[in-house]
């Protein structure tokens, strides 16, 4: 693999993106291939996230260029959504014709693209490949296993997810363990991040996300959510900026916020992390707060029944507490006591990644095997 820029070949990459967690995934890399000589780039959005708060904000603050190609493909059902994301992208990368298209992270907007590439024999590379949670019922887990099939450069963020691609009989030599995109990011705003802040801030707080259908969908469900997050807000004011599907199941629900328990609009990546970097415990669904917790070293408490980002259990701060409402309390008393769980940083969560898989992608160039991974 060569150290220094890229083949004398043109390497002609496309990025698609779509929801709001693609997006501090692909600015690295789009940034790290923009230092490399010979290689042309183009991005490519589904519009599966569109809001301004959960789309735009995300692309100024990370300082994405504007896409070459807005599929704007918007909300459905999965099938639709995927279908649309199909449907829209086959004549863009018909007339585009990259030799590598990049997909991130489980979103509908990574199968959709991938399946469209392997249908016209261009070259996939999935970044965040080979997390497992081993639950099919969530559909992120479709995604993640599919698109892991079709792609022909796997760049794994922990060595788990070697594993798993090892065990699912990926070829090793697709495989490239580079770290944790999402934490290059990190590294490269954290600085900002505490500055974006205007709002003023309670001294000790506990920061929520929810929007995992298993919590959100189900009105029972969320309400037993919502009681003891006011219950715990006795003890420690509770901020919970909502993504648009939790704010409508909330709506249909009996619940009045309170000064201890304020329900905030989602916030920018700035802003977000601002918000976790000062919280006291984040409460949380998501994949990539779990990991933006266990490098910023704050606790975290994951309500789902299974995570596949292991290593924020194995060395992070997380714990993954299924949907145990009394542990839940538990653990924030525990906290508030001073009990919380250390944790260390993952190999290779350094904030270099993304130049691993720039050299990795001009490597490829170089050896003019690209073609030969579709
Ligand atoms: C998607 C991803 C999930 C990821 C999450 C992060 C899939 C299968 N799921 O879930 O893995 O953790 O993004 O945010 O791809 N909506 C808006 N404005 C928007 C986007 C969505 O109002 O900009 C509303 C719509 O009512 C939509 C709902 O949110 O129906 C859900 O959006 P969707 O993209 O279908 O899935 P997410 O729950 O966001």
């Amino acid at each position: 693999m060569p150290s220094g820029g890229g083949s004398r070949e043109d390497m002609y990459c496309a990025h698609v993106v779509g929801a709001r967690p693609n997006f501090m995934k692909a600015a690295p890399v789009m940034r790290a291939l923009a230092q490399r000589p010979g290689v042309r780039q183009i991005l490519v959005h589904t519009g599966q996230h569109y809001d301004q708060n959960m789309s735009d904000v995300f692309f100024r603050e990370l300082q994405i260029p504007d896409p070459d190609f807005n599929l704007a493909v918007g909300s459905g059902t999965h099938a639709a959504q995927t279908g649309q994301i199909m449907m829209r992208f086959e004549p863009v990368l018909e007339e585009a014709r990259p030799d590598l298209v990049l997909v991130y992270g489980d979103v509908n907007s990574t199968i959709a693209a991938a399946l469209v590439c392997s249908k016209m024999g261009v070259a996939v590379g999935h970044v965040e490949a080979g997390l497992r949670s081993f639950d099919r019922r969530m559909p992120e887990e479709i995604n993640r296993v599919l698109t892991d099939q079709i792609a022909g450069l796997l760049f794994t963020p922990s060595r788990d997810g070697d594993q798993n691609l090892l065990r699912e009989g990926i070829p090793a030599e697709r495989i490239h363990f580079v770290g944790n995109v999402m934490i290059d990011t990190l590294v490269r705003l954290l600085p900002q991040a505490a500055a974006s802040l205007t709002r003023e801030l309670p001294a000790r707080y506990a920061l929520v996300t929810l929007h995992r259908p298993s919590n959100v969908d189900d009105a029972s469900a969320l309400q037993g959510i919502l009681a003891t997050l006011a219950e715990i807000s006795r003890d420690l004011p509770i901020i919970f900026p909502v993504h648009p599907r939790t704010r409508q199941k909330i709506a249909q629900l009996q619940f009045e916020p309170s000064a201890n328990l304020q329900i905030w609009e989602p916030q920018s990546y700035l802003q977000f992390l601002g918000l976790q970097q000062r919280a006291t415990v984040v409460i949380t669904d998501s994949g990539g707060i779990q990991e933006e917790t266990t490098f910023l070293g704050v606790p975290c408490l994951t309500l789902r029944e299974s995570t596949e980002r292991p290593v924020t259990v194995t060395l992070g701060t997380n714990l993954v507490l299924a949907h145990d409402l009394g542990r839940l309390r538990q653990e924030v008393s525990a906290i508030l006591q001073g009990r919380r769980k250390q944790g260390s940083i993952p190999p290779l969560w350094d904030g270099k990644a993304a130049e691993r898989i720039a050299g990795v992608i001009c490597g490829v160039s170089d050896r003019q095997t690209a073609v030969g991974l579709k």
